[in-house]
């Protein structure tokens, strides 16, 4: 395991292989009551997605980090750090020349293909944010290959993956600091690049099934679906799909 502190105070420890960095990261954080604790892990044998879903992703070639932080706002407004998660690493994305979108309410895309998955899990009085990056991942199991990509399926190029663990920690921060009282800028942000507004969906929301147009986002970072009849505001959906 390789340990160190980041210029943002930020301890990381970047381990071979853990079960899933979300589960090191919790234990951790119940050890010590340090702000900023970062796990990082080139393999996971139980990564962990949304929804009871696996995450898996080739060893060494993905980045698969939890960030913990112990946020002094109250506590309904943390699930909208998943949603500002996805911007921050849409932004470094952009900064190295993939303009990528953010599909409500906690992934990110690049031309309609998933590069990023958040899971966030709020324990105690700390809240442990798990992102998985696909960075130099090249080849991808034949159920992923048309709805998944990576940095270097995108540009063809090997990225530095302490590097951008860096950048990405950077800028979750900075846009977690954001979320108490300068939602409404993020959200200007998160808007304009909505993977999911203008598009047809079918989704499910508290065991039903719906469809209808997403019209946008709402202030309170709700996705607003329009189903003819009515426009819902929703907080949490699953299984959001395109419809045809
Ligand atoms: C999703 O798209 O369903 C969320 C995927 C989240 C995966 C990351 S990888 C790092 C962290 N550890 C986990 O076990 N899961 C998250």
């Amino acid at each position: 395991m390789k340990e160190w502190t980041t210029k943002d105070s930020c301890s990381i420890r970047w381990y071979d292989e853990v079960s899933s960095t979300n589960d090191v990261a919790r234990e951790w954080a119940k050890s010590v009551l340090h702000e900023r604790l970062v796990v990082v892990a080139d393999n996971q044998t139980n990564g962990r997605g949304r929804r009871g879903a696996t995450w898996v992703t080739p060893a060494g070639e993905a980045l698969a980090f939890s960030l913990v932080l112990r946020p002094t706002m109250v506590r309904s407004l943390w699930p909208r750090l998943a949603l500002v998660t996805g911007l921050a690493v849409a932004k470094v994305l952009e900064s190295r020349g993939l303009y990528a979108e953010v599909k409500w309410p906690n992934d990110v895309h690049i031309d309609g293909k998933k590069i990023c998955g958040i899971l966030l899990e709020s324990i105690d009085d700390f809240v442990v944010i798990g992102v998985g990056v696909n960075i130099n991942v090249s080849c991808f199991p034949a159920e992923l290959e048309n709805i998944a990509t990576s940095m270097k399926c995108e540009t063809g190029f090997d990225y530095n993956r302490e590097e951008l663990l860096e950048n990405f920690i950077s800028s979750i921060m900075l846009h977690a600091q954001m979320v108490e009282h300068q939602f409404d800028l993020l959200l200007d942000s998160i808007r304009e690049r909505c993977a999911l507004t203008g598009k047809r969906v079918t989704l499910t929301t508290s065991g039903e099934l719906l469809e209808g147009v997403i019209t946008g986002i709402a202030n309170n970072g709700d996705i607003l679906l329009d189903c003819g009849d009515r426009v819902l505001s929703l907080c949490q959906a699953d299984d959001i799909r395109a419809s045809h």
